[in-house]
């Protein structure tokens, strides 16, 4: 594989190159075709989506020495095309005006203006990210931009068009890059990817085109980035190296909270913690996920419309658990959470209340109506206790969590390792994993109290430890 970063090695060198932005392609190429050159340009649009390689290819338009006038389709060989593809022609000046921002790099750009071109036809200045130009030296070009020399032309980039002076913008012919569909920079990707040798399928470049926001630049980095793994790439390799949340790993947290499974789903979130994920991160692919879940319920063939990672396939596997009003609740939830965390030094445990409180049988309303948890001390008619719901009972996960958050920190971790699976009285039966039993049981005095804080009961409890048995549905059976 070559040295050079991908992004570069394939910057479109022709308008038919460009990827998107049909508009701008029919425009630019009459521009030239029928010779209305005006003396201003400016681009807009966010990053990655052209900007800069359109203004190039421009200006070898206007310059290309092996036709007698501008081109639409500059021949890319002749001294002038070359040089402007290395950024050394003489006629074509690059100004990054984040580093040149100055008034004084104004007058200087000014004054350059009035010579004459040395090889091509028109003198071109390109004004990269000229936003960041002061207003001193924007009202100094003001002037020149309005009457250039008829030689001139500007070409002024920017991906924040609402920091040019209106005054300057009104002088430019406005050109407004599109950010690119996720079919568009995945099939894009797919050529590169060919042409490079790079083994990866579909779902993967779809990862890739969803991370990157509609830009181009930032998906072939990640495209190069992934390249470098030397097998087959899938989407999970692609969202562990842009540090996401995996695929694999946003499914077990819908599976877990779609069959109410308290204990795998806290297991899972601490896992995903531990290994380093923000509980913010967290959050934000879920928010995603059940986005997509929405629109899969709203509009089930619009798969071009999930920005996610996880997969159609894989959404749809899951949707039945969810209904319409579910999902809209869950999102409440999942906002709620996010500004929780904004002020809290406590952010995994509030991502562990926001789980908890995502499980179908805690929102508000019960899409699953069988799973409504009934009191725990509700008789039946025989007198009999009624059966308590399993692990998903929802005071019992919000109880356990109140009083994981008193713990220190350092008991945190251990106290993840159980789940109050019933609350009667002052009697409170714990479930934890066999290796946790021990540690458990000589502790039982000190939970006891905890207990009773969090629940603000009078008398003291008595807690009673259980081994979890997995079922081999995963779940913990009582
Ligand atoms: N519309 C596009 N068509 C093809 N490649 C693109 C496009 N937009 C961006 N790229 C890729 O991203 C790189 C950076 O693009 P650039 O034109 O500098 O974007 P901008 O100036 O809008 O930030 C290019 O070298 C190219 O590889
Ligand atoms: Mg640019
Ligand atoms: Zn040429």
């Amino acid at each position: 594989m070559s040295t050079v970063a991908l992004h570069q090695k394939y910057r479109p060198q022709t308008i038919a190159e460009l990827v998107g932005q049909p508009y701008i392609k029919t425009a630019l190429t009459n521009t030239v075709k029928y010779l209305q050159i005006a003396p201003a340009y400016l681009f807009t649009g966010s990053r990655g989506t052209g900007k800069t390689s359109t203004a190039r290819i421009f200006a070898k338009s206007l310059n290309c020495l092996n036709t007698k006038k501008p081109t639409d389709q500059p021949c890319g060989i002749c001294q002038s095309c070359r040089s402007i593809e290395t950024s050394n022609s003489l006629d074509v000046s690059e100004i990054d005006a984040a580093s040149n921002n100055g008034v004084d790099d104004a007058r200087a750009l000014i004054e350059r203006s009035t010579l004459a071109p040395v090889a091509g036809r028109y003198r071109i200045f390109i004004l990269d990210e000229c936003h960041c130009l002061t207003g001193n030296a924007f009202n100094a070009l003001l002037k020149c931009i309005e009457e250039p020399p008829p030689h001139v032309v500007f070409i002024l980039c920017t991906t924040e068009l609402h920091k040019v002076l209106p005054t300057i913008v009104s002088r430019c012919q406005v050109f407004n890059f599109r950010t690119l569909s996720v079919q568009a920079i995945v099939q894009h990707l797919g050529i590169v990817a060919d042409a490079e040798s790079i083994s990866i399928d579909d779902e993967a470049l779809t990862a890739i085109a969803r991370l990157s926001d509609g830009g181009l630049r930032d998906a072939l980095q990640l495209l190069g980035q992934v390249s470098l793994l030397n097998e087959d790439i899938t989407a999970n390799h692609v969202m562990e190296i842009a540090g996401g949340v995996t695929e694999t790993e946003l499914m077990s947290i819908l599976q877990a909270i779609s069959t109410n499974n308290t204990f795998n789903l806290l297991q899972v979130a601490r896992v995903l913690v531990d290994s380093g994920k923000t509980p913010k991160l967290i959050l934000s692919n879920l928010l995603q996920t059940y986005r997509d879940l929405l629109i899969l319920k709203s509009a089930s063939k619009e798969q071009s419309l999930l920005t996610g990672c996880v997969s159609y396939t894989q959404l749809k596997t899951l949707a039945n658990h969810w209904n319409f009003e579910t999902l809209n609740l869950s999102l409440a939830e999942l906002q709620k959470a996010e500004n929780n965390l904004r002020y809290t030094v406590n952010a995994a445990v509030w991502l562990e209340v926001c789980l908890l409180n995502l499980m179908p049988s805690l929102l508000p309303v019960s899409a699953t109506k069988t799973l409504a948890v009934k009191p725990l001390n509700d008789k039946g008619r025989d007198g009999k206790l009624l059966p308590t719901v399993a692990t998903n009972t929802p005071n019992l996960a919000q109880i356990w969590l109140s009083v994981m958050d008193t713990a220190k920190p350092s008991n945190k971790n251990l106290l993840a390792h159980a789940s109050l699976v019933k609350l009667q009285g002052d009697k409170a039966i714990l479930e934890v994993t066999s290796a946790y039993l021990k540690k458990f049981e000589s502790n039982k005095e000190v939970i006891a109290k905890m207990l009773q804080r969090a629940t603000q009961s009078q008398q003291p409890m008595t807690v009673l430890i259980k081994t979890a048995n997995k079922s081999s549905n995963g779940r913990v059976k009582a």
